[in-house]
């Protein structure tokens, strides 16, 4: 490539909100996320070698020779860490030069990282399956922070279509577009700042292990074999586990069937799983969960993603909600030009 070679790429790259299907995926459970229509648009023009960007989200410009064999974790401003993991996993040569705007607050368990795994993917030409970019980004993901999260965000923002929520089966690797009716709002409510690094999401990944190492894959266990594990923190990990995954059968079985009164229901129950059985709410979002739950209107409501702070989701009648976005099912990763 030479630099007359330079075309202009834009890439847009959803956040997403999970509806229900939390701490599941990563012991090939069930998770249902819907990409949302805020996200993270990279506008930028191809050349030879580098990589430099600069971002609204963060300070300082990224600079990055390429190939990038390096330790990304390393990588300064911060921001480029994930940038830097991507261009390692694609082993790529040609670069890019470039800005990124977000619209989607960082650490609030939107997935912005994920957003931006997808989209420097897309921009550095990975041309692969919606589920390989998935597979990549997650990997970099892991490279970049060293926290091992599992496939729901990468597959949601790679492979959702507008109007509709994914259905994703984490051990099968297949992502089922559901509708989303729209006599409803979806609303997120950003509760508090948070990050996964350095939390108790690897604990959490470890306790399920050690589940798993008794009662062999907890997506096939039931809450007969639960109840013979002793160790009652174990106990309550797998009972989150196996429970939140016949809640999101029965959540899209419910979609389907527009009950919003049993949708709200699934996910006042599984914000109670997360609170009692997983440990993974905080009371800060427990107090914002249960006011969403006792306003008129509201149908249910649940903390969304890995936890420890991070956002709510309400699902309600149109209009309810006056505080926080309504956010609506959005197309998957793309390039816009
Ligand atoms: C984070 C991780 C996901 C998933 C959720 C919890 O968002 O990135 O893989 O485990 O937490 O459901």
């Amino acid at each position: 490539m030479t630099a007359s070679d330079a075309s202009p790429i834009r890439v847009h790259a959803p956040g997403r909100v999970n509806l229900i299907g939390e701490h599941t995926d990563y012991t090939g459970g069930l998770a249902f996320p819907m990409a949302i229509d805020r996200g993270i648009t990279l506008t930028a023009t191809t050349q030879p070698d580098w990589i430099q960007l600069t971002s609204d989200g963060g300070p300082g410009t990224l600079h990055l020779a390429l190939p990038f064999e390096r330790d990304p974790s390393t990588i300064e401003p911060s921001w480029g860490s994930f940038v830097a993991s991507v261009a390692k996993q694609m082993r790529a040569t040609a670069g890019i030069r470039g800005h990124l705007t977000s619209d989607i607050p960082a650490g609030a368990g939107l997935s912005s990282s994920a957003a931006l795994e997808c989209a420097i993917g897309l921009a550095l030409g990975f041309d692969g399956a919606t589920l390989e970019l998935a597979q990549m980004a997650r990997n970099a993901e892991h490279t970049a922070t060293g926290v091992p999260t599992g496939i729901m965000d990468q597959y949601c923002i790679s492979a959702a279509t507008t109007g509709h929520a994914t259905l994703i089966d984490c051990h099968h690797l297949t992502a089922e577009q559901v509708p989303i009716p729209d006599d409803i709002d979806i609303v997120v409510q950003f509760i508090a700042h948070r990050t996964l690094l350095g939390s108790a999401y690897a604990d959490r990944v470890a306790e399920c292990a050690r589940a798993q190492a008794l009662l062999g894959p907890l997506r096939t266990a039931n809450l007969d074999d639960v109840a013979t594990i002793d160790d009652d923190t174990i106990r309550r990990r797998a009972r989150h586990v196996v429970t939140e995954n016949e809640r999101v059968r029965q959540f899209a079985t419910a979609l389907r069937r527009a009950d919003y009164p049993e949708l709200g229901r699934l996910m006042t129950e599984s914000h109670a799983s997360l609170r009692d059985d997983y440990d993974t709410s905080t009371d800060q979002m427990d107090t914002a969960v249960a006011k969403l739950n006792s306003t008129k209107g509201v149908f249910g409501a649940r903390m969304t993603g890995g936890g420890f702070g991070g956002c709510a989701v309400a699902i309600c009648e149109p209009g309810t909600l006056s505080s926080g976005w309504p956010v609506r099912a959005s197309a998957g990763a793309h390039l816009v030009s």
